[in-house]
């Protein structure tokens, strides 16, 4: 039930996406999704071998187009050639997928300082990149419409200890997210935000939960709705936002995590673990104290 892909066939037809970290984890299933539904995509990241193999699966697959291009996004110059590649090859561009991320578990005191610049770069200035290189473009030729889709997560807002670097630069996103929706929306530019919960991948789960850390803290228990996301719900979503279908939507963080965060929030949420028998006394007692 949450595998199946929810579109309508040709839903992204002839669109074109470039898709940074492209080449595994979520980026691949959102990849996947975008060329089942007709576009053609661009996957980037800094693994050329792995960008080419993911090519050559995802097409036999798909029966789609895929152009691979090595880029480091933090790297101006090489985003600014994935933008030409792509011109180059299709003519035209349609979505941008900011989903390349770096992130690793560790005490902030811990950090040297070019390892917390690491993934700001990465998350903050990689993003603010390939924003201002493809918005630049999308405004100078008058393209009538386009869409910029960032990847963040649920602490973007809450903020998490021991990912401080990843939570400074995600909300950094989701601010430059909010801002060019309304700044940009005159050039017919959108921009939105999927905020996902736990969602395992292997580049997500070796640096946040290594080792034992994974049976001992089992993200499942932290979600109300007791599982972990699948890959093809958050592609669903991501194909939704990135279509003409969602039109109307811009400025809007989506979050997609079965109620994680909120469950994290709420004062009394921890009577969860009352047992249900245990009522009739609590009750009882409340309704002693009435005057
Ligand atoms: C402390 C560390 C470290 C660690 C690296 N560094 N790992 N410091 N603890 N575990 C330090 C290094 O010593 C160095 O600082 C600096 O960080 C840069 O390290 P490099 O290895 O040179 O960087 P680079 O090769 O660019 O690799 C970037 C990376 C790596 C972020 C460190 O993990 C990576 O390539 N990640 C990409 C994929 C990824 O992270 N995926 C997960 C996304 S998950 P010094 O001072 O020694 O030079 C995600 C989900 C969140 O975002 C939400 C989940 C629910
Ligand atoms: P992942 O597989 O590690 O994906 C990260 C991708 O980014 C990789 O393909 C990586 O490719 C690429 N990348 C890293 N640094 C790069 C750089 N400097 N330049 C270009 N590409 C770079 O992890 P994931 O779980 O799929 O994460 C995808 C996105 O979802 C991220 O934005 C992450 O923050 C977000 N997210 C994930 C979860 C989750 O539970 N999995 C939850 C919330 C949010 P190379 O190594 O080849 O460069």
């Amino acid at each position: 039930m949450y595998q199946k892909p929810m579109l309508k066939e040709g839903s992204l037809k002839d669109q074109v996406i470039v898709v940074t970290g492209g080449g595994s984890g979520l980026g691949k299933a959102m990849t996947t999704y975008f060329l089942e539904l007709g576009a053609h995509v661009v996957i980037t990241s800094r693994n050329m071998e792995k960008l080419e193999k993911t090519k050559l699966e995802l097409e036999g697959k798909t029966g789609g187009t895929v152009l691979a291009v090595q880029c480091d996004v933090r790297n101006y110059t090489e985003v600014e050639a994935v933008l030409q590649a792509t011109l180059d090859k299709f003519g035209k561009v349609d979505g941008l997928l900011n989903n390349a991320a770096g992130n690793f578990i560790s005490p902030t005191e811990r950090l040297s300082a070019n390892a917390f610049d690491t993934v700001i770069d990465i998350v903050l200035k990689g993003s603010k990149n390939c924003t201002l290189a493809f918005g630049k473009h999308w405004i100078n030729i008058k393209q009538p419409k386009s869409t910029i889709l960032n990847i963040v997560t649920t602490y973007a807002w809450t903020g998490s200890a021991y990912v401080v670097p990843s939570a400074t630069a995600k909300a950094g996103v989701l601010a430059m997210t909010r801002s060019l929706a309304v700044e940009w929306a005159k050039y017919g530019i959108r921009s939105n935000a999927i905020a996902p919960g736990p969602f395992p991948t292997e580049g997500a789960w070796d640096r946040l939960l290594p080792g034992n850390l994974r049976d001992k803290f089992d993200m499942k228990k932290k979600v109300p709705v007791g599982r972990v996301g699948e890959h093809q719900e958050l592609a669903n979503l991501a194909a939704y936002l990135m279509s003409d279908f969602s039109a109307y939507i811009n400025g809007e963080v989506i979050t997609i995590d079965g109620g994680e965060w909120l469950k994290g929030a709420g004062e009394f949420n921890m009577l969860e673990d009352v047992p249900k028998e245990m009522w009739d006394m609590l009750e009882a007692m409340i309704r002693s104290k009435k005057k």
